[in-house]
């Protein structure tokens, strides 16, 4: 399928440039495909009714000093019903941002908020409320439909009038979401509650003394943590001609900050914690007056201007957060190089036993599947081939499940060989055996950040 903005994208020749987020599979696709009766390779559990979502970066103009967490959003959709697999999509986001590089028009609708709170929806794809938001890092979110056109900025009936974060938190039984959004500008975090219908029924401006990058939070039952860690905004980092604005502060105090669900007011209890970055928590849960929190966790980041090493070198990490004694105890899990952790989403905000994550490294950048018994203390490893390199591991329950892990870990997964993508289809259970199944989606889906399963 040829449209007009394959036809602006394939005469511009996104060329891959000295810059290792615009080479093998972070480099951008040129096009928008729509194949239909996917080849199978075993069988798709019948159970697996809906359609895996994933988001990423795929910029239609990038230049040499391109970060991988800037870039035009792309998202990309795998159907699967009745043990087939139905269709592959992959739609650009129709920002106001594309529009200005292409051309071609923006989605209209939605939010009539100015451009400076505009996303690229570039980072997380989520469900709630009958909504499917397409995330930024920063700005609003955008609403899609199922098949990835892009209805228009999406603000919450005009009550959302600041960013939102990437990584809302779904409590796993009250379907409440909770998130925030940050901002270079005061206030620089808000916080926000999301009814299980989807109404935004909460919003409570939280003072920082600075300006960092905050990309994910904590949620548990009954609280929420915030993360002030020390990658702070530094104009200085944009005046050099790098994209990404914020850059490591040894001075700058890293902390932990408590709030009840229950507050209505800025009432964070902050807690200093040793320095280190964390982009996301693996899950967050009460144990009594504790707060459990598991991260995967950098001892540094971002230490100077362009800094493409930010994907390496991180452990597992449990922290015991103790409110009344105003400490944290921290304990390494693991130490396997990963990312993208993720959990049964019916035990977000409650307490986990297993984990799943993506190793990072190997020579495509990312390689195998991990998963994490945390009651055991063992470590599964699925192989995801010769050549191959996984992507987010999304846990999606199966029927009837009980256990936390009845149910099953679909990844994109990169095949060097081919240079195309597969959707493999691993059954938690087994996490070490072949997969179920292999959706060969006969394109190629650049390296993403992250994704969900909504079903039908
Ligand atoms: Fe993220």
């Amino acid at each position: 399928m040829t449209d007009s903005l394959n036809d602006f994208v394939t005469n511009r020749e996104i060329q891959p440039q000295d810059n290792p987020v615009l080479q093998g599979n972070f480099a951008p696709v040129g096009i928008e495909n729509s194949f239909e009766q996917l080849e199978v390779v075993g069988t798709i559990p019948e159970d697996l009714q809906g359609t895996l979502l994933r988001a990423g970066p795929n910029p239609v103009d990038p230049g040499p000093n391109h970060h991988w967490f800037l870039g035009d959003g792309m998202l990309h959709g795998i159907q699967l019903r009745n043990g087939k697999a139905m269709s592959y999509r992959n739609r650009w986001v129709r920002t106001k941002a594309l529009e200005e590089k292409t051309g071609l028009p923006a989605a209209k609708g939605g939010s009539q908020l100015e451009l400076f709170t505009q996303g690229s929806g570039n980072v997380n794809v989520v469900g709630h409320g009958d909504r499917v938001l397409a995330l930024p890092e920063q700005g609003l979110p955008y609403e899609m439909d199922i098949q990835l056109n892009t209805k228009g900025l999406y603000d919450y009936e005009g009550k959302l009038k600041s960013n939102m974060t990437a990584h809302p938190k779904i409590d796993g039984r009250t379907g409440q979401m909770l998130f925030f959004g940050y901002e270079l500008l005061e206030p620089l975090v808000r916080y926000h509650e999301a009814s299980a219908n989807g109404d935004l029924v909460k919003t409570i401006d939280i003072e920082l003394p600075k300006s960092i990058m905050m990309h994910d939070f904590g949620v548990t039952e009954t609280r929420v943590v915030f993360m002030d860690l020390p990658v702070v905004f530094n104009l200085e980092v944009l005046e050099q001609g790098f994209g990404f604005p914020f850059q490591w502060s040894d001075s700058h105090q890293s902390r932990l900050g408590i709030m009840n669900r229950s507050s209505d007011e800025d009432n964070v209890q902050w807690i200093d914690v040793d320095p280190c970055f964390v982009f996301h928590p693996l899950n967050s849960y009460d144990d009594g007056d504790k707060i459990v929190m598991d991260v995967v966790r950098y001892s540094k980041m971002m230490a100077a201007p362009g800094d493409h090493d930010y994907e390496k070198g991180t452990n597992l990490v449990r922290w015991v957060i103790h409110p009344n004694a105003g400490t944290v105890e921290t304990t390494t899990l693991s130490n396997i190089d990963i990312e993208f952790p993720r959990v049964n989403p019916r035990f977000e905000c409650y307490k986990h036993r297993f984990g799943y994550a993506l190793k990072q490294g190997g020579a495509h950048g990312f390689s195998d599947l991990v998963k994490f018994d945390l009651v055991l203390g063992t470590t599964q490893t699925h192989q995801v081939g010769n050549h191959c390199a996984g992507g987010e591991p999304v846990f999606v329950e199966s029927a009837n499940a009980e256990a936390e892990d009845a149910g099953y870990i679909l990844s994109v997964v990169y095949n060097g060989d081919t240079q195309l993508s597969e959707l493999h289809i691993i059954d938690a259970q087994n996490f070490q055996s072949e997969p179920l199944a292999i959706v060969k989606l006969n394109a190629r889906v650049p390296f993403g950040f992250h994704g969900n399963f909504i079903s039908e």
